[in-house]
């Protein structure tokens, strides 16, 4: 089962610039989470941070007992071999084979004979569906392709940890679909915990236990997928519904006089907020183990229930109930 991530009351500025203050934050063991945020709040450098490559003036990372911060580098580079990272752009080296690409982490961290590598590498490239493209250079492939081989490099050093840093950027939404079922999968058959960074609110509606949110600096909430699903906070309902009309501008954060005008002239953020419904989450594929972490998280919430909002209640009670036919869709 996954790691639990433990992070307290994390700070981080580059110079003068102050990208989030005071994080604090637990990825529960086992449990998929989503980090959202608008452009420029700072999600990339959480995900850089957890792992200890970036390094927060104040606050901790504490995954097995070693703080990802403030530990001695040795401790911190032996604790990261625990985490498998997707990255944003992918990052496979231009003039290497995809079975290259993904043999690099086992080959540079292990001492593993080729056979074995060749045997590992292969069945990462089945699980993200991408037998028979093992020889192509990147850029012979798809963007999808590429995101798909990123995550199967993050899989090579089995994991307990998983980050991805939008691994839907540039995907269609039928490929989107196909990835978030991927994900759940995932989850269902290796029980890692994983952080996901996304602008996708398809893969945010489906896919996470747990949800957050980064904006002007803080960290905005950070719960069960039904209390950000069910939030009247301006700015996640904001988000969740891809308004223009909010707190969130193109430069992050509006104007005061801006938001007083969108008020008066009715498209007031107050005024679109109708009740919203909370869609089940995606279940693994048929064939596949129940997911531990669901089980677990059932627990988890329970025990949380009486400090969570009635919306999220509700919701949470809902998803419990048995649904006609049961099963996977
Ligand atoms: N190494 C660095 N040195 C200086 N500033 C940095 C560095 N890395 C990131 N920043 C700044 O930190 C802020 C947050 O950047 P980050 O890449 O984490 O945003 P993001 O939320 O991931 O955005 P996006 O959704 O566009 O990927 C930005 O203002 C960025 O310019
Ligand atoms: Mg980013």
């Amino acid at each position: 089962m996954g790691i639990e991530v433990v992070v307290e009351g994390l700070t981080k500025s580059f110079g003068r610039q102050n990208v989030w203050q005071d994080v604090s934050l637990t990825l529960p063991a086992g449990e998929i989470s989503v980090m959202l945020g608008p452009s420029g709040t700072g999600k990339t450098v959480f995900l850089k941070s957890i792992i200890g490559l970036l390094k927060p003036e104040k606050g901790r990372v504490l995954v097995n007992g070693v703080d990802m911060v403030n530990s001695p580098e040795k401790d911190i580079m032996e604790t990261r071999k625990l985490f498998g990272l997707m990255f944003q752009d992918g990052a496979l080296f231009g003039s290497m084979s995809l079975f290259d690409n993904i043999a690099f982490p086992l080959r540079e961290h292990t001492r593993k004979k080729e056979s074995e590598i060749r045997r590992i590498v292969m069945e990462r490239i089945d699980v993200v569906g991408l037998l028979g493209a093992e020889g192509k250079l990147p850029g012979e492939i798809s963007g999808g392709m590429r995101k798909r081989a990123g995550l199967a490099r993050a899989l090579v050093l089995d994991p307990q940890i998983i980050l991805c840093d939008e691994p839907d950027s540039g995907l269609d939404p039928v490929r989107t679909a196909y990835l978030s079922q991927l994900l759940i999968d995932l989850n269902a058959q290796i029980d890692a915990t994983m952080l996901i960074v996304t602008h996708n609110l398809d893969i945010a509606a489906t896919v996470p236990d747990n949800m957050g949110m980064l904006f002007c600096r803080n960290l905005v909430t950070f719960g069960p997928r039904e209390v950000l699903l069910t939030s009247d906070t301006p700015v996640v309902s904001q988000f969740l519904a891809g308004r223009r009309e909010g707190p969130i501008g193109m430069s992050e954060e509006k104007d005061a006089a801006t938001l007083a005008a969108e008020r008066t002239t009715g498209n007031g953020f107050g005024a679109l907020t109708g009740p919203r419904t909370v869609v089940p989450q995606l279940e693994p594929s048929p064939g596949l183990p129940v997911r531990q972490a669901a089980l677990r998280r059932r627990e988890r919430v329970m025990s949380m229930m009486g400090r969570l909002p009635e919306a999220a209640r509700t919701a949470i009670l809902d998803s419990h109930a048995p649904t006609v036919g049961g099963g996977h869709p």
